[in-house]
């Protein structure tokens, strides 16, 4: 008892410990202490969300984005796939600010963009909607010739539960497959088009196009990442119609299995939004997957889209 009751109060005496010591995974952190402008304490921390796909970064205000801040957030994109930051209350201006430090902003080829601001998207949904923005697996406007690199969502209104946005890295598809599999679609192209999606959208959301055109290319069915130089599918089922040099039957029968297999949840993450929460995402090696399991409620906010490169 006695034994007991020394082993409650005595305390051990407070260790004197050498100051921590950056690992190298820590650079990124460091960089981001020593050269941001900002006050706060804590540094900025990327913490992966799945060992595949997705990050979280904590500590950063995107209305106040430093040198060495632009570089922690460039580079946890280009490791992570999709990054994901909470309690953004921040302007349209400050998003766009961000979105240019990436390239050049570009307005959507079906959706209207907010006043005065034609390249921000208004992404919402509510009791009156029949209909909500990729609501299937695609890599943003990759009919475009210049598809974007990627993409920034921020969400200012959330369903209280629903709503959540699939993401799944296209690397980790492509090296999944079987050597057989990627010698044969390696060096193949598919053609993408943008009509077939928009019209359908136009025609459910009851929006007269004005007999438009929409954007269409030809790209590679791999494509090789410019930054990272790694190889990532490059087909989805909104905009792709078929790979070239294949008969339509053995053209669709591929892709069906790519769809399929780019559906794997071992390449996925799920990301559950909160009021403020932003979502990046690298069109060039990522897809995402919008979630509607929330009618009557309304999730509503803002995206911005960078233009990316011709895919190789
Ligand atoms: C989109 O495809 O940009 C919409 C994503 C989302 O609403 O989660």
């Amino acid at each position: 008892m006695l034994l007991k009751w020394v082993a409650f109060v005595w305390q051990e005496p407070p260790v004197k410990r050498p100051p921590e010591r950056l690992q190298a995974g820590d650079f990124h952190t460091a960089e981001a202490m020593l050269g941001s402008g900002h006050m706060s304490t804590t540094p900025p921390q990327v913490k992966p969300v799945t060992p595949v796909i997705g990050a979280e970064i904590c500590g950063l205000d995107l209305d106040d984005v430093s040198d060495s801040d632009f570089r922690l957030v460039h580079d946890a994109l280009m490791e992570h796939c999709v990054i994901f930051f909470r309690d953004q209350d921040i302007s349209i201006e400050s998003q766009k600010e961000l979105g240019a430090r990436f390239g050049e902003l570009v307005a959507h080829p079906n959706d209207p963009g907010v006043d005065g601001h034609p390249e921000v998207m208004p992404i919402h949904a509510d009791e009156n909607s029949r209909r909500v923005a990729g609501e299937q697996w695609h890599s943003d406007v990759s009919c475009d010739p210049l598809p974007p690199m990627g993409s920034i969502l921020r969400l200012h209104t959330v369903p209280e539960t629903g709503g959540d946005t699939l993401f799944a890295n296209m690397y980790a598809a492509y090296e999944a497959l079987s050597e057989r599999m990627r010698a044969f679609l390696d060096g193949l192209t598919a053609v993408h088009d943008g009509g077939p999606y928009y019209r359908e959208t136009n025609r459910i959301i009851g929006r007269d196009d004005g007999g438009r055109s929409y954007p269409s290319a030809e790209h590679p069915v791999v494509r090789t990442h410019p930054v990272t130089g790694r190889r990532a599918l490059f087909v989805n089922p909104m905009f792709t119609q078929y790979i070239v040099g294949l008969p339509p039957a053995e053209s669709r029968g591929v892709l069906t299995l790519l769809y399929e297999h780019v559906a794997r949840p071992d390449f996925q993450c799920r990301f559950r939004w909160r009021r403020n929460s932003i979502a990046f995402w690298d069109n060039r090696c990522a897809q995402h997957h919008a979630i509607w399991d929330y009618w009557p409620a309304t999730r509503s906010g803002y995206r911005v889209t960078i233009r990316g490169e011709a895919p190789v």
